[in-house]
């Protein structure tokens, strides 16, 4: 492929210099040779906290291979693995091949570049939870002024004492970048607490916070649809716009997350990070650059200009048994093994009280064991102000534009157009899709996982799709307000059953204004 990043095929001048202020940048290159304007940063190794565990296993060994596999990995790059399991370098290989031989698809298993991929592993043991491990960590990294690009998922108790370590064992200087999974903290004091920590040792410029969804190509794509295209922007307001609607719904229930999904529920799980994410990415201004500030600066923009929401504006479910994809399942409480007052389904209409938005509701949903799992952001555009095909029988449907990241990627325009035939009886008016499928017109490109976007930037430098620190403030405070609503006015979930669209509020949420779900 091409210089292999898809920056690459960008005009000349709609690529920006990343502003990042380490030492250790090289200058990113076009293929050919020519200069891409933006700035890499060097990295020789990748630290690994929660190595052995389902994240690393499932998403984060197979993206690193698929880097590798793409020559996408400098040549002496190491990948060092952490975690309390008392495991050797060999024995993390194994862990790593077999986590490789479950997620990796039958196609991509190379002998050779797992061979390959699998020689940069090696593995340190580490209990976190106290400072004495972090000198055999620094001992194993050996020299890293070549730069180390660390990917911390941990249990938020755990951060401080690891910044701590960190810092103490020398493993924080100018050539270290930090990339911080989720959850970090589950409320604004919580993360206002996690935030200084790490900013007690790394400056705002080398900590990335991981919102996966802004790794998804779909996404992404979001900007190229609103920005690289003349037609969108003029409408994407007010004036053009009824509402959007964002969801997110999954089949599968807990997952064997207990202890996490109880003190987590619904709305903190994927609404304070990936609905409001990908509202920010819908609802912003156009940035004057394709640059980490210039993006960030304008999503938090949104993210403060949301309206505290309504008691009358949210619906709280929590799912009970039924049945998902053919297949009877049990209620959240069998999940769990006891009752539970956490919600597993939340569904809101949000406002963006700014002028490009006043009156256009956002409603935003998501749950667990819905009817399918789908992630789709819907424009709902107002109808055209006369129909002149009335008289002729001829109904108009307003356009939507469906842009869907998941299952499929796609991005929808429901047009109306004529039935053909001779109209004697009147002109038949339907509703036809104009169909960008990325996965029809990008056909040759892999589909990848989410985290090889974000591990690859991580490893570079380039904070685009990372979250800055004001914006996750940003999002805390209005998922905090809406919590402390459900408190004082005692808004418990409503039972739905599995394998629905939800409680009836839900749905309710959208028919009281004359909407319906794109279900
Ligand atoms: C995670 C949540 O952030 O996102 C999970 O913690 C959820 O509960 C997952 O299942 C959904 O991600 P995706 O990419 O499958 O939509």
């Amino acid at each position: 492929m091409a210089g292999g990043r898809g920056r690459n095929g960008a005009c000349a001048q709609g690529i920006a210099v990343a502003r990042g202020k380490s030492a250790n940048f090289v200058t990113g290159r076009l293929a050919g040779g020519a200069q891409a304007g933006y700035r890499l940063a060097m990295t020789s190794a990748v630290l690994l906290f929660g190595a052995t565990g389902d994240l690393a296993r499932r998403m984060l060994l197979p993206s690193l291979f698929g880097l590798h596999e793409d020559g996408l990995l400098g040549p002496g790059l190491r990948i060092v693995g952490t975690a309390r399991s008392a495991l050797g370098d060999a024995a993390f290989r194994d862990l790593a091949q077999t986590a490789l031989d479950e997620f990796l698809p039958p196609d991509r298993k190379d002998e050779g570049k797992l061979a390959e991929f699998l020689e940069r592993l090696s593995y340190q043991p580490l209990d976190a939870s106290t400072p004495e491990g972090f000198p055999a960590l620094a001992a194993k990294l050996g020299d890293i002024s070549g730069g180390l690009a660390i990917f911390l998922s941990t249990a938020p108790a755990l951060f401080e004492p690891t910044i701590a370590g960190l810092e103490a064992a020398g493993l924080t200087g100018e050539a270290v970048r930090i990339g911080l999974e989720k959850p970090l903290g589950n409320d604004l004091a919580s993360s206002c607490r996690i935030n200084d920590a790490v900013a007690a040792a790394f400056p705002e410029e080398r900590i990335f916070r991981i919102d996966h969804y802004l790794g998804k190509e779909t996404v992404q794509n979001l900007l190229a649809l609103r920005f690289a295209n003349t037609m969108f922007e003029p409408l994407w307001n007010a004036n053009g716009i009824d509402h959007v609607q964002i969801t997110v719904s999954e089949t599968v229930g807990l997952e064997g997350r207990k202890g996490f999904y109880e003190d987590t529920g619904a709305l903190r799980d994927m609404v304070q990070n990936h609905i409001l994410q990908l509202l920010a990415l819908t609802a912003m201004e156009p940035p004057a650059d394709y640059d980490a500030t210039a993006i960030r600066d304008e999503k938090v923009k949104v993210l403060r200009a949301l309206r505290p929401v309504k008691a009358s504006e949210m619906v709280r479910g929590q799912y009970a048994a039924g049945a998902v994809n053919g297949g009877g399942v049990g209620s959240f409480a069998d999940d769990l093994g006891a009752a539970s007052g956490v919600e597993t389904f939340v569904a809101l209409k949000a406002h963006v009280d700014n002028w490009r938005w006043q009156g256009v509701p956002f409603y935003l949903r998501t749950g667990k064991r819905l009817a399918e799992r789908r992630s789709e952001i819907v424009v709902q555009f107002k109808c055209v102000p006369h129909n002149i095909f009335a008289e002729r029988g001829g109904k108009l449907t307003a356009n939507r534009l469906v842009i869907r990241l998941q299952p499929e990627e796609y991005v929808r325009l429901q047009v109306m157009a004529k039935q053909p035939g001779l109209d004697r009886h009147g002109i038949v008016l339907r509703e036809v899709p104009l169909d960008l499928s990325l996965t029809a017109a990008f056909g040759h490109a892999r589909r990848r996982i989410a985290y090889e976007r974000l591990l690859l930037d991580l490893i570079e430098g380039e904070q685009t799709l990372f979250v800055r620190r004001d914006e996750v403030e940003a999002q805390w405070r209005w998922i905090d307000a809406i919590r402390k609503l459900w408190a004082t006015e005692g808004i418990e979930p409503k039972s739905y059953a599995a394998g629905s669209w939800g409680p009836n509020g839900g749905i309710a949420l959208t028919e009281r204004d004359a909407r319906s779900w794109n279900d």
